[in-house]
């Protein structure tokens, strides 16, 4: 789908370099077909010599040579980016952003061309292929531009389809939620030291419990309740556990959690929008 298409990423930070390394580990594209930029000669020259791509610091030539722009700097440079390559963007551009909280038709209108835009979500594990990324189209993409963005972030792991606005949502769970799953990790390996585990192992059973649970949730398809009703023996360790982490509303607080970061997600697109200095 992709073949010899010009792919060019603008800012090549941690987002835009992991899909980057997805397209180019999944061989979906020569290397020579990608350009990426940023401000820091030495990362750029670090990511030409591991992944084979070419790299500039000029924002205007990626665009110049590039079919398929991704957009990857944080929001917060996403004006000033923006106004810098607006002239040279076309209908024909195709672009894909990862910019947090902005929307497809701000992207539009501040170009000023109607290009087809696809807004995407990603989150940070896509740095091990491994990501959850929702993606969604804007008023001037096509299904083929869907297509073409769903192969991208296929390489870096599940991608879902969704509205555009219900990227706030997904925001404050797949995009936040690895900091939610941190805190678990981190809370577990506490227990584990409490209880006399080195804190090492303590931290690698904690951590390969949560991918393998994770795991078997996604391969089985199985609902989690079901799982969790596999483990607890009546009477045994886990359901105690479980009693435990009911009596302060775990599932609860991670509820919240996820509406409050979508709250906050859609203030901060808001502020973004209309604030010239942000
Ligand atoms: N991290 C997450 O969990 C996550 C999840 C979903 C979406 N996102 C979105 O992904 C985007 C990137 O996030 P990130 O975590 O990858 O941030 P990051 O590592 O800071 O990457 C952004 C890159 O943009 C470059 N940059 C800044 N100003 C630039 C300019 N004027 N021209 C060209 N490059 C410029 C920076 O490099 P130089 O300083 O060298 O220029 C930096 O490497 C953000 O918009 C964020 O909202 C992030």
């Amino acid at each position: 789908m992709l073949d010899s298409r010009k792919i060019g990423v603008v800012g090549a930070g941690h987002i835009g370099t992991a899909v980057i390394g997805g397209l180019v580990r999944a061989k979906l594209t020569s290397p020579k077909n990608i350009i990426a930029s940023r401000r820091n000669t030495g990362s750029l020259d670090d990511i030409a010599g591991k992944l084979g791509i070419h790299t500039t610091s000029d924002n205007r030539k990626v665009v110049k040579s590039s079919e398929i722009v991704i957009l990857a700097v944080k929001p917060i440079n996403a004006r000033e980016v923006m106004s810098e390559i607006k002239d040279l963007v076309t209908p024909q551009h195709i672009i894909i952003s990862v910019m947090a909280g902005i929307k497809t038709s701000f992207i539009n209108s501040y170009l000023g061309v109607e290009c087809p835009v696809i807004r995407t979500m990603p989150n940070t594990p896509v740095l091990v292929d491994a990501g959850a990324t929702a993606i969604s189209k804007g008023g001037f993409a096509t299904d083929e531009h869907l297509k073409l963005a769903l192969t991208i972030f296929k390489s870096v792991g599940s991608v879902e389809v969704v509205p555009e606005s219900l990227l706030d949502a997904v925001t404050g769970l797949s995009g936040s939620g690895p900091a939610y799953v941190y805190m678990v990790i981190e809370a577990m390996t506490d227990g584990g030291v409490k209880m006399g585990i080195p804190r090492q192992i303590a931290f690698r059973l904690a951590a390969q419990t949560v991918f393998g649970a994770s795991k078997l949730v996604i391969e089985t398809g199985k609902h989690p309740a079901i799982l969790k009703d596999e483990v607890t023996t009546p009477g045994g360790t886990a359901i105690a556990a479980v009693h435990e982490l009911e009596t302060h509303g775990l599932r609860t607080m991670l509820i919240n959690a996820v509406s409050t970061a979508t709250v906050r997600s859609k203030e901060l697109s808001k502020i973004i929008e209309e604030n010239e200095s942000i």
